[in-house]
């Protein structure tokens, strides 16, 4: 059983993946962190992000037991992660990783940005995550007040808008939702009514 998992920054896919995991007894990948790996060895090896050569070096190297979210989770490395995203080269080398992760027994949930389109295309169900840029600018900001971050609503809004853009322009994987993906808007819902409305969500696919 494969759970593919798609939506833009903060619409609350990853936690929503970590739940149905939990849920279901599944392996959770949360892909947005080897994006984010990749980025942040560039970064610290003061390499260009867009040097495809050494970036698909250091996916060769990516151990995905290994990737820390709490060090990968800063602001700036989700930005320097949707830059290197744009790199076909490298998302074929970390698509690999994030195949085989999925292959593993019991089964997965995956979340990203391109699961139900390219890494997962025959998953058993399919969710596209989405909120208004508003209610998603909100939960991030709160989130990264919480971590001592400094964050105001505005700047956060204006980086979530641009990364959305980049990461639905892009010619290789776009953000995009999979025909055959179910759409859950949570702009007006906390996590809890999401998690409910995801599981009916899942539990009428498997029951077909
Ligand atoms: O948590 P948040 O949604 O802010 O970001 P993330 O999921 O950690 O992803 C960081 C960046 O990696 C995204 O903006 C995408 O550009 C890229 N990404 C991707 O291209 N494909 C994926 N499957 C996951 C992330
Ligand atoms: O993985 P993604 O970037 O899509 O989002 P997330 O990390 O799951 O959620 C971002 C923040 O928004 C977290 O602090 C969540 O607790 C919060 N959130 C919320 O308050 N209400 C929701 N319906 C979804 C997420």
């Amino acid at each position: 059983m494969i759970i593919a998992i798609d939506g833009p920054a903060a619409s609350g896919k990853g936690t929503l993946a970590r739940r149905i995991a939990d849920h279901y007894k599944l392996n959770h990948l949360d892909t947005g962190l080897t994006y984010r790996a990749v980025a942040a060895a560039l970064l610290a090896q003061g390499m260009p992000l867009g040097d495809e050569a050494i970036a698909i070096e250091v996916a060769r190297h990516l151990d995905l037991a290994k990737m820390d979210k709490s060090v990968l989770s800063a602001h700036e490395i989700g930005e320097a992660a949707s830059r290197v995203a744009v790199l076909g080269g490298l998302r074929e080398e970390l698509v690999r990783l994030q195949k085989a992760f999925a292959a593993k027994a019991p089964g997965a949930v995956l979340d990203g940005r391109d699961i139900g389109t390219v890494v997962c295309p025959d998953a058993t169900v399919k969710l596209f995550v989405t909120a208004a840029p508003e209610a998603r600018a909100k939960r991030r900001t709160a989130e990264m007040q919480g971590k001592g971050e400094d964050a105001s609503y505005a700047s956060v809004l204006e980086d979530l808008k641009r990364r959305d853009v980049r990461d639905s322009s892009r010619s290789v994987a776009p953000l995009k939702q999979a025909a055959d993906a179910h759409l859950l808007d949570t702009t007006e819902m906390d996590i809890e009514t999401a998690f409910q409305a995801a599981v009916d969500i899942i539990d009428r696919t498997l029951a077909g």
